[in-house]
């Protein structure tokens, strides 16, 4: 199972490019009531609510740019910065919680020095808790830059950071 069901999602667009902002923005053009709609699509496209893509969004769909930072804090799914060059999600739904997560959890800040909802200082790694992720069978269960890693434990952790410590790599070694 590891290395299935890739989304790439490590791959986002550069802020600088807003043609996705001005196609997401004309796709909701005229329903005011579109905004965390728009902040999905746009996530998805660049990663996170860049300050600039917030100010065009704001600018071009006449919205106030304090509303949509409002919104944009409100709901936590939203980053406001970054990822890092390598995106960990543990999963933390009921099936991961209970087959121990939290040792996952702990071993990622243990290696990397971060918690949840944390960048490294070098941009290299973001990590995340998430709800479940749809494998439950498999719990628990670690996704890094879209690649799902099924039962997990802190020593296959261990192994998979020191895969993208040391080499920088993608983890397709890991077993
Ligand atoms: S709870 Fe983690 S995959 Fe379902």
């Amino acid at each position: 199972m590891e290395g299935e069901n890739c989304s790439c999602e490590s791959r986002f667009t550069p802020v600088d490019d807003i043609r996705p902002l001005e196609e997401i923005i004309e796709k909701y053009r005229g329903d005011r009531s579109a905004v965390i709609s728009i902040f999905h699509e746009l996530h998805e496209v660049y990663g996170y609510l860049d300050e600039s893509i917030m100010e065009e969004l704001a600018r071009r769909a006449g919205f106030q740019l304090s509303q949509l930072y409002g919104l944009a804090t409100f709901y936590t799914q939203f980053r406001l910065e970054p990822v890092g060059e390598h995106l960990i999600k543990i999963c933390h739904g009921t099936a991961c919680h209970v087959r121990n997560a939290q040792g996952l959890i702990d071993e990622v800040e243990r290696a990397l020095g971060i918690g949840p909802g944390q960048t490294s200082r070098d941009r290299k790694f973001t990590v995340e808790t998430v709800n479940c992720v749809g494998t439950c069978a498999l719990a628990p269960v670690v996704v890094v830059d879209g690649k799902y890693h099924g039962r997990m434990t802190p020593s296959k952790m261990q192994k998979l950071l020191k895969q993208y410590i040391e080499k920088g790599g993608s983890g397709e070694d890991g077993d």
